[in-house]
């Protein structure tokens, strides 16, 4: 099996598809452009056999899985870039897969050890190199997924699972590009409540935002700012990512107590503000602390750091300063730098392979 793994990431294993070769790397989005190949590793009797590599395709699922009955899922999200150099970045891959395990136990899912669910994103990066966008293009976006797939009728944990790992490269993932966003605070529908899955990535938490992402797509917004279910006054996050609010030199964000998710992009940009002298909290921040607001951003994987223009709260706009001398074109251009291997990595956070 060792072998096989090892044909399969040699170059000569891709010269039967040239589209790679093809692609419009000037043109990227967030669109899915299945990469070559996806790793498997199943797991019975809470032991994960040995993981392989395969090429991208359909997947045979139990009807009766836990995942498809129950949402018995969890998924991550990475980046691998391209250095001038050829080789490949991952950033903080170790978060990822420890954050998979808070999830998994939330989830009472068994899951991969550190070591496996590293080894696995690496394999899959660079089994899948050519499609690596060139430097300062995009990204190799990687998602791992943990679901349940093993049958089951009552409710019940699943009796097998399985790890998957697909990739795509990608662009930004607003279509405004790195323009700034337009939110829209929505206070009918919530994403998550307390006690409630909110705070780690369950597949479960993204279904049910999508009508009040549709809504807000059809009056003209980008996304959707989403406030806590119990007061339904302070902020919690946007759809696809945490959000920031800078005012002076304070730098907010919601604290993660359970309905916000644990960002590694969050934690990056809360360590990179800290350094650059900012105060940062993480607290409970009421939605009328926009007003006074000087910048707001989003960060995530997929989003990076995103600024936002303007945010819209019961019919009232209010607008925030974006734009070359931001504090947040500032913390984006810092943690792409680290991310992308333009900037020194002093913290450790970067994984060349
Ligand atoms: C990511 O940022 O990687 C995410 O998982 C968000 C997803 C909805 C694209």
């Amino acid at each position: 099996a060792a072998a096989s793994l090892q044909q399969v990431c040699e170059p000569s294993a891709y010269s039967d598809d040239e589209s790679a070769d093809h692609m419009d790397w000037d043109n990227l989005g967030f669109g899915l452009t299945p990469a070559d190949y996806m790793y498997t590793m199943k797991c019975s009797n809470d032991y994960f056999e040995k993981g392989r590599l395969s090429r991208y395709g359909k997947i045979e699922l139990s009807p009766s899985s836990g995942v498809l009955n129950y949402g018995q899922g969890l998924f991550e999200g990475m980046k691998a870039y391209r250095k001038e150099d050829g080789q490949l970045i991952l950033f903080r891959p170790d978060q990822n897969a420890t954050r998979l395990q808070t999830g998994a136990e939330r989830m009472c899912m068994p899951s991969p050890s550190i070591d496996q669910f590293i080894d696995a994103v690496k394999q899959t990066a660079l089994a899948n190199k050519r499609w690596v966008p060139p430097p300062g293009k995009g990204s190799l976006y990687i998602r791992p997924l943990l679901v349940g797939s093993g049958p089951i009728l009552g409710l019940a944990p699943a009796p097998e699972y399985t790890f998957l790992v697909f990739a795509s490269p990608v662009g930004n993932y607003f279509k405004e590009g790195l323009a700034p966003l337009n939110l829209y605070v929505e206070d009918e529908f919530h994403r998550a409540t307390p006690g409630g899955a909110g705070g780690v990535k369950a597949i479960s938490n993204y279904a049910p935002v999508l009508k009040a992402i549709s809504r807000a797509k059809n009056r003209g917004f980008s996304d959707v700012l989403y406030l806590d279910s119990v007061n339904k006054k302070n902020l919690e996050e946007v759809s696809s990512c945490n959000i920031f609010i800078l005012k002076g030199n304070i730098i907010s964000t919601p604290a993660t107590s359970g309905t916000i998710l644990a960002g590694i992009t969050r934690k990056s940009i809360i360590e990179i503000a800290s350094d650059y002298g900012f105060q940062v909290e993480e607290r409970t921040i009421p939605v009328d602390e926009l007003l006074e607001a000087d910048e707001v951003f989003c960060t995530g994987t997929a989003v990076v750091v995103a600024p936002v223009g303007s945010i819209t709260y019961r019919g009232k706009r209010i607008e925030f300063k974006t734009g070359a001398q931001s504090v947040c074109r500032e913390l984006y251009s810092t943690l792409v730098g680290i991310q992308t291997g333009l900037i020194k990595d002093n913290k450790g956070w970067t994984f060349e392979i």
